[in-house]
């Protein structure tokens, strides 16, 4: 049964609209997360530090009792960071400051070499890491050589289909993604712009180990709540 990982970025995104306050807190929204059953917290520390903050990331690193994933560029501030905390498993993004949210995979194909020293560099300290990839079998093969421990399959472009046959292509490439993975064994994640209705479509994919899932559980905690919006998703993907 696939596991679900909740991002907290946009509770602190609200946080940061106001400047002066310090609430919400993502660290309080984290303990919320686990105590309504997820499997994990995962923040994004971005360079600009547009939601996420070191501070942040430093409490949560103690406070955190399941799984703590941490989101970030493949840079040597970022790896440092990454030595410090000490995070259960890193995911490697691509990140363009002008962006709105992370726009795409990682291209291994342009990155390879810097990617698989990343990759080596954590990995050999202890540190798992996945990378972020667009559901394309090459890209699979190189995640494959550079001995990543898994892969986060990019659901962005299947979640924001604007036609029928549009969406299911993209979903035909996430199965086959998921399976070549899996054939290799690699860990298989998958995230970006899931929501209540797209999880739905990705039942009997046994190949999934985990969902990573922000922006939808979020803005449904701001209506009926952190413990509901963590619940309502867990029992879809439960039910997968
Ligand atoms: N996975 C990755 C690699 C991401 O960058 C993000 C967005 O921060 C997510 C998953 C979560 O996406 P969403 O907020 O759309 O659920």
């Amino acid at each position: 049964m696939a596991g679900l990982a909740v991002n907290v970025d946009h509770v602190a995104t609200l946080r940061n609209t106001r400047g002066v306050v310090s609430y919400p807190d993502p660290v309080a929204a984290a303990v919320m997360v686990e105590l309504a059953g997820a499997d994990g917290v995962v923040v994004h520390l971005r360079e600009d530090r547009r939601h996420i903050k070191d501070r942040d990331l430093k409490i949560l690193r103690k406070v955190v009792q399941t799984k703590l994933i941490l989101e970030m560029a493949s840079t040597d501030e970022m790896v440092g960071i990454a030595f410090e905390i000490q995070p259960d498993l890193v995911t490697l993004v691509p990140e363009r400051r002008e962006e709105l949210t992370t726009e795409g995979g990682l291209d291994l194909i342009v990155h390879q070499n810097a990617i698989a020293e990343t990759v080596g560099t954590l990995q050999n300290s202890g540190i798992p890491v996945s990378i972020f990839i667009e559901p394309d079998p090459d890209l699979i093969k190189i995640a494959h050589q550079i001995d990543t421990t898994m892969i986060e399959i990019h659901t962005g472009t299947f979640c924001e289909a604007k036609t029928y046959k549009k969406r299911n292509q993209a979903f035909s490439n996430i199965v086959d993604a998921a399976k070549l993975a899996h054939k290799l064994r690699i860990g298989v994640n998958a995230g970006h712009g899931l929501c209540y209705n797209t999880i739905k479509a990705f039942k009997g994919l046994r190949e999934i180990d985990e969902f990573s899932i922000g922006h939808s559980i979020v803005s449904r905690a701001v209506l009926v709540g952190m413990e509901r919006a963590v619940k309502d998703m867990l029992a879809l993907i439960k039910g997968l």
